[in-house]
C-alpha cells in the first residue's frame, strides 16, 4: 500500500510531467488531453484582491511542476464568476474555448456537459490516480452518468457569518455567544441598528442570494433545503415564504449603496468597524488575512444561525473544453491543481479545504485552525449544495434566482412577488 501510495503521489505530484513541452498541435494523441503542452490558457475569476493571491500560489506550484508549459492568466474579474461565466458562455458557443476554465462542481458543470462543451475526464482520473484521492462523497457530486467532467482544486463552505466583535460589544451584543436562530439574530441586528451601525451588509446579486440560501437552510433544515432541488420541497411552500420574510427583514438592515459592489468592498464596512455582520464563504478568510486581520480579535466567524451542523458546500473545479488549443497544457494544469503540492499550496492560502482526503499530518499542519475545523465539519456535518455557487443548480437557474433577488432588493420588496419569481426561476429543476 505504501509503495502504491508513493507511486500515486509521484504520478499526481507532477515534476516536469512527461507531456510538458510536447510538440505543438492540438489533440495529437488518442486522448482528449494529449497534444500541445507549450502553454495553458486558464480562465478563473480570481482576478483581483485577495483571490489573486490564491491563484498565484497555484501558479507557483505549476511553474515548478511544469516549467516547459507557459501559464497564461486569462482571469476575468467578478466574484462568484459573475462576469467570467457570461464571457465563457459566449466563447464556448463560438468555438473559441480557453484551454481550461474554473467551474463549480455539481449542477453548474451540467450546463457545459449538456452543450457538449467539455470533455469526459474519467480516464484522466485513472491516469492521475485521483479516484481514491478524493472522498467518495465528492466523487459522487462530480459524477454524471458515471463520468467525471472536472477536477476540483478545493472545497469551500458558503454559510459563514463574519462579524466585527467591537461593533457587537458597542451595541450590547455578546460576541462570544452567536445567536442560535434567525429570530435571535434579527433581534441582535435591531440592537446594532439602535447603536448606529449597519447591522448586515450585502453586495451584488449573488451575495444576496448567498444570504437567502443560508436563511433557507435555517428555516427548512438541511433536508428541506436539499428538497428544493429535486422537487420534494416546493418553492411555493410555507417554509420558503417564512424564509423570504426573514430575508426581507435582514435586507431592510442593509446599506443599498453597496448593492453593486463585489464581495470584498461589500464586506469592508464590517472590517472597518462600521457594520456588524456579513455572510460569505470562507474565501473571506483569505481576504481578511490579506488585510492583516486576526480571527478572534479583529473579527469573529461562526456558521449562520440555524446552519450550525450544515456544511453549505461548493467546490471550484477545472475542465478541459472540447477543442482546446493546448490540451497537453490543460492536462499539466489539471495535474498541478489536483496534486498534493498544488492542493496544499493553494488551499492553505485560499481559506478553503483541500479536495484530496489523503494528505499527511505534516501536509495538514500547513492549515489554520479555522481550516482544520472546516475539514472536520466537512466530514461530520450534513452537506448541502450552494445555490449562489453553482453546486445546487445550473447557471441559468442561479442567474434567474439572482435576477429575482436583485429585483426584490431594488424594488418594493414584494414577498409574494419574490416567491413567484423563485418558483419560475426554478421551474426547469422539477421538469427534469
Ligand atoms: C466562488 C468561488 C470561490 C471564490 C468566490 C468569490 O464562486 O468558488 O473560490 O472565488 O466565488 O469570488
Amino acid at each position: 500500500m505504501a509503495v502504491l501510495a508513493l507511486a500515486m503521489t509521484a504520478c499526481s505530484g507532477g515534476g516536469s510531467g512527461s507531456d510538458s513541452g510536447e510538440a505543438s498541435g492540438a489533440s495529437s494523441g488518442d486522448k482528449p488531453w494529449d497534444g500541445d503542452a507549450s502553454e495553458v490558457d486558464v480562465v478563473t475569476w480570481w482576478e483581483a484582491g485577495s483571490e489573486k493571491e490564491g491563484l498565484q500560489a497555484l501558479e507557483g506550484v505549476f511553474a515548478e511542476q511544469h516549467s516547459d508549459t507557459e501559464f497564461v492568466n486569462a482571469a476575468i474579474a467578478g466574484g462568484g464568476g459573475s462576469q467570467a461565466k457570461q464571457k465563457l458562455a459566449a466563447d464556448l458557443a463560438t468555438g473559441n474555448p480557453p484551454d481550461t476554465f474554473q467551474a463549480h462542481a455539481g449542477a453548474e458543470v451540467t450546463d457545459y456537459i449538456d452543450a457538449g462543451q467539455i470533455e469526459d475526464l474519467s480516464g484522466l482520473y485513472d491516469e492521475l490516480g485521483l479516484k481514491d484521492a478524493f472522498p467518495a462523497s465528492l466523487i459522487d457530486r462530480l459524477s454524471m452518468d458515471g463520468k467525471i467532467y472536472s477536477i476540483p482544486s478545493n472545497i469551500h463552505r458558503a454559510n459563514m457569518v463574519w462579524a466585527n466583535p467591537s461593533v457587537l460589544e458597542q451595541s450590547g451584543v455578546d460576541p462570544q455567544t452567536p445567536p442560535a436562530t434567525i429570530d435571535e439574530w434579527i433581534a441582535d441586528m435591531e440592537k446594532v441598528k439602535a447603536a448606529g451601525f449597519t447591522p448586515i451588509t450585502v453586495g451584488m446579486a449573488w451575495t444576496q442570494t448567498e444570504l437567502l440560501e443560508t436563511i433557507l437552510i435555517a428555516d427548512l433544515g438541511a433536508d428541506g433545503y436539499t428538497g428544493l432541488f429535486d422537487g420534494t420541497t416546493k418553492w411555493d411552500s410555507e417554509g420558503v415564504a417564512k424564509a423570504i420574510g426573514h430575508f426581507k427583514t435582514m435586507m431592510s438592515f442593509t446599506d443599498s449603496s453597496l448593492y453593486s459592489e463585489d464581495w470584498e468592498p461589500a464586506m469592508q464596512p464590517v472590517v472597518d468597524g462600521k457594520a456588524a455582520y456579513n455572510v460569505m464563504g470562507d474565501w473571506a478568510y483569505l481576504g481578511l488575512t490579506t488585510q492583516g486581520k486576526t480571527m478572534g480579535t479583529d473579527y469573529i466567524v461562526f456558521p449562520a444561525p440555524g446552519n450550525e451542523k450544515v456544511y453549505d458546500f461548493l467546490a471550484d473545479s477545472f475542465t478541459l473544453p472540447v477543442g482546446a488549443k493546448h490540451p497537453g497544457g490543460a492536462k499539466a494544469w489539471l495535474e498541478t491543481i489536483s496534486s498534493k503540492e498544488g492542493q496544499v499550496a493553494f488551499n492553505s492560502v485560499k481559506g478553503s479545504i483541500p479536495a484530496r482526503s489523503d494528505l499527511s499530518e505534516d501536509e495538514l499542519s500547513k492549515f489554520s485552525d479555522y481550516q482544520r475545523g472546516q475539514m472536520t465539519a466537512f466530514q461530520d456535518d450534513e452537506i448541502v449544495s450552494s445555490i449562489a455557487h453553482g453546486a445546487a443548480v445550473p447557471v441559468k437557474v442561479s442567474n434567474a434566482i439572482n435576477d429575482a433577488v436583485m429585483k426584490f432588493a431594488q424594488g418594493a420588496s414584494d414577498e409574494a412577488g419574490l416567491q413567484t419569481a423563485l418558483v419560475d426561476a426554478t421551474a426547469s429543476l422539477s421538469s427534469k
